[in-house]
């Protein structure tokens, strides 16, 4: 059999991190260790989960450009596929816990809580992102893939906004995941983007 190379073992260190999380909670499920209300505990942290998973996958091109290393480039569509994973099991669980299966109450849940159209067209443009993330749909979208793939920008902007909806009543963990997006956004204005390679010159002479 032949022995992983080390970029291979990070890919899989990865894959292992993000999945640690949902044995975690799906164990803390089974053993009565997740409150009250299971069901919403899982919903809220596969929520929290697909925001982190997608503020972690678009950090990856600044942090390129600060640092030069191949692993964040390895990594950075798996991170979205994983984005796209949460937020399907936070729908799923809404489905389950919340709606209990019953399609039919989906229609008065809109109009009682219009964030979840904000979720939905921000699940939509995750799966758009996925089916098109592999090499075969790049080859064939050339340059439009790029500016297909910005659509992950404003993805982002409609999370934060369904998430606001949700917490409306306190503001504070929900400012400070709006600062950390606000960080990684601005990143990728034009003038600090060129900064960057220039910061990291800097940084290797420290
Ligand atoms: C079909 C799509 C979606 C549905 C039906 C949905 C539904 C919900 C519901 C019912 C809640 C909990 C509201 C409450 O506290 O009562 C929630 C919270 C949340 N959702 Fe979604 N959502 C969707 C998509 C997404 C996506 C795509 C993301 C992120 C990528 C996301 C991130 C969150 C976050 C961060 C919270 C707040 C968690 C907290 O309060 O700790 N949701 N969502």
């Amino acid at each position: 059999m032949a022995i992983p190379n080390r970029w291979q073992l990070w890919r899989l260190g990865v894959f292992l991190a993000a999945l640690a999380p949902l044995v975690i909670w799906g164990w803390q499920v089974a053993s009565n260790a997740a409150g009250p209300e299971p069901g919403r505990y899982l919903l809220l942290n596969l929520g929290l989960g697909a925001l982190w998973m997608l503020l972690l996958t678009l950090s990856l091109t600044p942090l390129t450009k600060l640092i030069r290393w191949k692993g964040f480039a390895l990594i950075r569509r798996q991170l979205g596929l994983w984005t796209l994973a949460y937020a399907t099991l936070h729908l799923l669980s809404y489905a389950l816990f919340i709606l209990g299966l019953d399609w039919g109450m989906l229609g008065s849940e809109v109009v009682k809580r219009p964030y979840i159209i904000v979720g939905m067209l921000a699940l939509i443009g995750l799966v758009a992102l996925g089916v098109t993330s592999n090499r075969w749909s790049m080859r064939r979208l050339g340059k439009r893939w790029k500016s297909l793939h910005k659509l992950s920008y404003s993805i982002l902007g409609l999370v934060l906004l369904h998430f606001f909806w949700v917490v409306r009543a306190d503001l504070r963990e929900w400012a400070a995941y709006a600062v950390a997006a606000a960080l990684i956004m601005a990143t990728r204005l034009p003038p600090v983007a060129r900064k960057l390679p220039r910061l990291r010159q800097r940084l290797a002479r420290a």
